[in-house]
């Protein structure tokens, strides 16, 4: 099991000497190595058994960071990170050769950076000369780690240090953008809402599908996955094909006197169940139950990014 505490001077003499580090972010626990040390990356992806066609995210501290790795930062993205910055947005931008390794971007000509709002995290990131690549913290295709015990469960043995933030408050994933003609387009669904974007750049087009050389393979169609077979439906009707004693039921806010559920929001609030909805999936793996069944909450604020997890979670076939 990795060491977890709060000390960010071992976390940053570590990620100096080409170690990983997990750090808390307010959407996920990252598996953090130094972005420029090519050692450090292909850890990073031994690490998690992560696929090398899947490009890592670059974590700064601001987004003047960014600036000599990229070819050009676009008006609108400079906007985006001012309203949004530090927070849960990554920004794909074009790489300039020779400066990011290949490995973080999987050969792509562009690199996702990000911001995070975490102090220690922000902290941490001051302090170093070089930015960070970092994953979310699980083995790749599972559910993303929302505390620093999700993380040492899972990645314990293969990391030298767990920077323990505490819960994460957002918990989920990051809103990637990327850039067409210097348009924003939404590449993945995330913590922060289409709604609060769109407010400033008017009508987004949102290109999340996956394909079978994803430009963005965190949307693999299967992804995020649980250990059990998730299906989702209305709950009524899933529960008359499936048996409630053997089934985990995940409601957005109604009880169904289950001792196997979990309720995301009894106030019907998107943030709240975005903040639960990895913990309760993790719930489920240790319940004896052998499904999971789930509904689909309403397509709006966080809703979306959770519907698109759920979708994910029930497109993986676990038998
Ligand atoms: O909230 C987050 O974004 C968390 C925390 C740790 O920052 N990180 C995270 O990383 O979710 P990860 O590796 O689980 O997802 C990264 C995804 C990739 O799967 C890919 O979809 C997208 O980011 N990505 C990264 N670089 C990209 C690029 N150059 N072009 C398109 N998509 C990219
Ligand atoms: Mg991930």
């Amino acid at each position: 099991m990795a060491e977890i505490g709060t000390d960010i001077e071992r976390a940053a003499s570590l990620l100096t000497q080409g170690e990983l580090v997990a750090i808390p972010t307010e959407t996920v626990y990252g598996l953090a190595g130094n972005a420029l040390n090519v050692e450090a990356v292909a850890k990073i992806f031994a690490a998690k058994n992560r696929p090398q066609f899947d490009p890592l995210i670059v974590h700064i501290p601001a987004l003047s960071f960014a600036k000599n790795y990229v070819t050009e930062i676009p008006k609108k993205a400079e906007r985006l990170a001012q309203l949004f910055w530090p927070g849960p947005l990554t920004l794909v931008l074009e790489k300039k050769d020779d400066t990011i390794p290949a490995l973080v971007t999987s050969g792509l000509k562009t690199v996702g950076f990000r911001c995070p709002d975490h102090p220690l995290t922000r902290k941490l990131l001051a302090t170093l000369p070089f930015p960070v690549a970092a994953p979310s913290a699980n083995p790749f295709g599972y559910v993303s780690p929302t505390t620093p015990e999700h993380v040492n469960e899972q990645l314990g043995n293969k990391i030298g240090y767990i920077l323990d933030g505490g819960t994460c408050t957002i918990g989920i994933e990051s809103t990637i953008v990327g850039f067409e003609g210097g348009e924003p387009v939404v590449l993945r669904l995330g913590g922060l809402s289409l709604e609060r974007i769109e407010a400033v750049t008017g009508k987004l087009k949102v290109q999340t599908h996956s394909t079978s050389n994803p430009l963005a393979p965190g949307q693999l169609k299967s992804h995020y996955a649980p250990g059990k077979p998730l299906k989702l439906g209305t709950l009524e009707e899933l529960l008359q094909e499936y048996p409630a004693h053997d089934s985990g039921i995940l409601s957005f806010s109604r009880d169904f006197n289950s001792p196997y559920q979990r309720i995301l929001s009894p106030s019907r609030n998107m943030e709240e169940a975005a903040r639960n909805l990895f913990q309760f999936l993790r719930d489920f793996d240790k319940m004896p139950i052998d499904i999971i069944l789930a509904e689909l909450l309403p397509e709006e604020g966080l809703g979306r990014a959770i519907n698109d997890r759920l979708k994910r979670a029930a497109a993986v076939d676990n038998s």
